[in-house]
């Protein structure tokens, strides 16, 4: 469905990832995981078009999506989930839904002129929308929340429902579990198991091992901005070069 191809970037004479690849299959939970600084952060922010590489290829089902804008990819299918950020904060959790469907004609002054009836039918369509969606996590009764005021694992809800505003066919999401209480840990994971029994695939950056073995299939372990190996859970936790990988950082 997805795959990044020889990926290289440097910052400043810093090599942050190194010809690194990876494949997403269709409907798989990809798992990313890999030492601090491995350069699987920079690997999304490519692939989700925040920044461009320095070279390698970027393709969705065979067709090329480098240097595509992040609301370019979106059309494309492609999500990249944020943090709800402290201006976000402020909005309530029903405004951070309307704002990721951009796009809608409301935005044009020019439509609200001409058209208000069709401007009101796809405000209403979009509360509907958003409403079925937060109804599916449970956050329909906060939806007059400021967002700030949700818990960690509410916030991550939030995000997962906002991209799906834009009905991707592949989210990324980066380490979706930090700062998460067990509890919500367990909810966001079987949010995400039902989304993909529905359709959706996704790729995961995380750090807990425990979300990684339970959800994901394949795992690519990255070391240094490379590929060090990829397969199931058990195939990379028996891989020696993992071992020294994660090893190596701590001492
Ligand atoms: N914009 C940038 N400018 C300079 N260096 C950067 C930039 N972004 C990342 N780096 C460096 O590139 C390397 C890889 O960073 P990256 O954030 O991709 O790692 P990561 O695998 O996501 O690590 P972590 O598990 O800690 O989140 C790090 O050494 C980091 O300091
Ligand atoms: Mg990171």
């Amino acid at each position: 469905m997805l795959s990044a191809e020889k990926v290289s970037k440097s910052f400043g004479g810093f090599q942050a990832l190194n010809g690194c690849s990876i494949e997403i299959g269709a409907q798989s939970i990809t798992g990313i995981i890999g030492p601090n600084g491995a350069g699987k952060s920079t690997l999304f922010n490519i692939v989700g078009g925040l920044i461009l590489p320095d070279s390698g290829a970027i393709t969705i089902q065979g067709k090329s999506i480098a240097g595509l804008r992040p609301d370019e990819l979106a059309k494309a299918g492609l999500v990249r989930t944020f943090q709800i950020s402290r201006e976000l904060g402020q909005l309530t959790v029903l405004e951070n839904m309307l704002l990721a469907s951009s796009g809608l004609s409301g935005e044009s002054v020019w439509h609200n002129f001409w058209s208000p009836t069709r401007v009101r039918s796809e405000q209403q369509q979009a509360i509907a929308k958003a409403r079925g969606l937060l109804e599916q996590v449970n956050l329909w009764q906060f939806a007059n929340e400021p967002a700030k005021n949700l818990s960690g694992g509410q916030k991550k809800l939030l995000e997962i429902s906002r991209a799906l505003m834009l009905d991707p066919k592949i989210i990324l999401l980066d380490e979706p579990t930090a700062g998460v209480s067990p509890l919500m840990t367990k909810a966001l994971g079987e949010t995400i198991t039902k989304l993909r029994a529905d359709g959706l695939t996704f790729a995961i950056i995380e750090h807990d091992m425990d979300v990684i073995a339970k959800l994901c299939n394949p795992i690519y372990v990255l070391a240094e901005g490379r590929t060090l190996t990829s397969g199931s859970f058990r195939e990379v936790v028996a891989n020696r070069d993992v071992m020294h990988a994660y090893l190596g950082k701590v001492s």
